[in-house]
């Protein structure tokens, strides 16, 4: 493929209400699979398979009522075996739509065609001739017809016979020849070079299509590589529903075609709330991980990770996920949650989420007791988090307590303490409760250089009750660097000297 034919806008065929419904556990009515195929409208959909209608009256009456409300531009497709009365009941469900195709398929795998239709080549062929001639004298000449080769993906051996039995095919009257992986048994490249060969064999007006369930979790790399290997129409499903382990995920398909620079004729951004509304339908839940629409699908929890997602938060390209969510209409960040892997950066987003004053020293401080504790527990909650903040931020445990602080006239204040097991009590003159404390300190041989102050009302509530003031004292560590410490208290004077004291332990801490 030239790049100039990568450019041209694929044609994204949804099976949801098709193969996605055949396997649910309670397939959907008429009127549920009128509310998805409305969805379907809104995002944009070029191709719609409606229903198997000779499955069932349920399945041909909703056909029929999709096909008569169906927008002109979106092309209306019914499912039939290579059989006449299939071909019929197809034809006869979708009339009243404006863009009509009957989609017929048959078995052409050595293994399907000897062992489940107990058919020689030979006859398969004639048999799949035959019904594309009836689906395109049923369905007329403004319609298409559709033929699939079931099991493509294992016709490695006889791809020769299959490629001369499409050629006949062509000349019946099929427009689009689908090539499916029925049962992902084949690796991507090996499928994609079989497409690619059919491709190169028929004539250039014939849509190359192709189907692929995703048995070994491969189903999206195989589509958006038979795409640029010539592949126009890419059939998938809404949430990757389909039999078994399901059909090829459209969301997935959509985005790597966009991130590749390919215009998809989809509305993306309606993307993330049509995955809720389909799971919801559905029964079938979101996966945590999947991709774009998991709720983990947007995590981080290893340090490194969370440091490179914080820094390009904002950007439209994030250091670790594939697009900005709000491409999918997804409203919720990236979420940092904290385990023994995570880090300081967990540590200051979720405090500071949550409303608490913190620096990033702080968080880093506190990071190593959160660790422990995550070693043992597994991932922390918020409140978690709060708690050790709570801890390792107001009530530095260390060498340095306080005992009392005694104010004796107005000059003269009395400051009684410990430093491991050994009392002081000293009396100093000082310029106010912070100048006197740290020169009490100071009169007791200890280091304590106190650079800046500063005192915040705080918010009750959130702090704990009583708790009204705050203090933060900025300290020159032995090392030079400046050491942040808070106290808080109803009172500001003990919260000034509680400040001061948990300043002293983190340094002392340091040692
Ligand atoms: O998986 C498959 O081969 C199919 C065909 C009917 C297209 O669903
Ligand atoms: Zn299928």
């Amino acid at each position: 493929m030239t790049s100039e034919a990568n450019k041209r806008q694929p044609f994204f065929y949804d099976i949801t209400l098709r193969d996605g419904n055949q396997s649910l556990k309670k397939p959907w009515n008429t009127y549920e699979k009128e509310l998805i195929f409305n969805h379907l409208v809104e995002l944009g959909i070029q191709g719609v398979e409606v229903g198997f209608a000779a499955a069932s009256e349920m399945d041909f009456e909703a056909c029929s009522k999709l096909a008569s409300v169906a927008p002109d531009n979106i092309v209306i497709s019914a499912l039939a075996r290579c059989v006449e009365n299939d071909i019929i009941k197809a034809a006869e469900s979708i009339k009243a739509a404006n863009k009509r195709r009957i989609h017929t398929f048959i078995a052409m795998s050595p293994f399907n065609m000897e062992y489940v239709l107990n058919k020689k080549p030979l006859e398969v062929r004639k048999q799949a001739i035959e019904a594309v001639q009836f689906a395109r004298k049923t369905i007329g000449e403004n319609a298409q017809v559709e033929f699939s080769v079931e099991h493509f993906g294992d016709c490695g051996e006889n791809l020769d016979f299959v490629i001369d039995t499409l050629k006949e095919i062509v000349k019946a009257g099929a427009d689009v020849i689908n090539l499916p992986n029925t049962v992902e048994r084949t690796r991507p490249k090996t499928f994609v070079d079989m497409v690619e060969r059919v491709y190169n064999e028929l004539p250039k007006d014939i849509i190359i299509s192709v189907h692929n369930h995703n048995d070994l979790g491969m189903a999206t790399a195989t589509t958006v590589e038979s795409y640029f290997a010539g592949a126009l129409q890419l059939e998938c499903a809404l949430n990757g529903l389909g039999e078994r382990a399901g059909n090829t995920n459209l969301y997935e398909v959509a985005i790597a075609l966009h991130n590749s620079g390919v215009e998809t004729g989809l509305n993306l951004s309606k993307i993330y709330e049509l995955a809720l509304t389909i799971s919801d339908m559905s029964g079938v839940k979101i996966y945590e991980k999947a991709p774009l629409i998991g709720p983990e699908s947007l995590a981080h929890r290893s340090g490194i990770h969370q440091d490179g997602a914080i820094k390009t938060k904002d950007m439209q390209k994030g250091a670790y996920r594939p697009i900005h969510p709000s491409l999918i209409g997804r409203k919720d960040d990236e979420k940092l949650g904290f385990t023994s892997q995570s880090g300081k950066t967990a540590i200051f987003e979720i405090i500071s989420e949550a409303g608490y004053p913190i620096t990033l020293q702080e968080a880093q401080r506190i990071a190593p007791c959160a660790k422990e504790i995550a070693e043992k527990i597994g991932e922390l909650s918020t409140k978690n988090i709060i708690d050790i903040y709570y801890k390792q931020v107001f009530n530095v445990q260390g060498a340095f307590k306080l005992c009392k602080m005694d104010k004796i006239d107005n000059e003269n204040m009395n400051l009684h303490f410990m430093y491991h097991d050994k009392e002081y009590d000293i009396q100093v003159l000082g310029n106010g409760p912070v100048d006197a404390c740290i020169k009490a300190i100071q009169k007791a041989g200890f280091n304590c250089e106190l650079l800046h102050y500063e005192q915040k009302a705080l918010n009750e509530e959130l702090m704990g009750s009583g708790a009204t003031a705050m203090s933060i004292m900025h300290f020159k560590a032995p090392n030079g660097q400046t050491i942040i410490s808070r106290g808080r208290d109803e009172n500001t004077v003990k919260a000034n000297i509680k400040a001061i004291f948990n300043g002293l332990n983190i340094i002392e801490n340091m040692k």
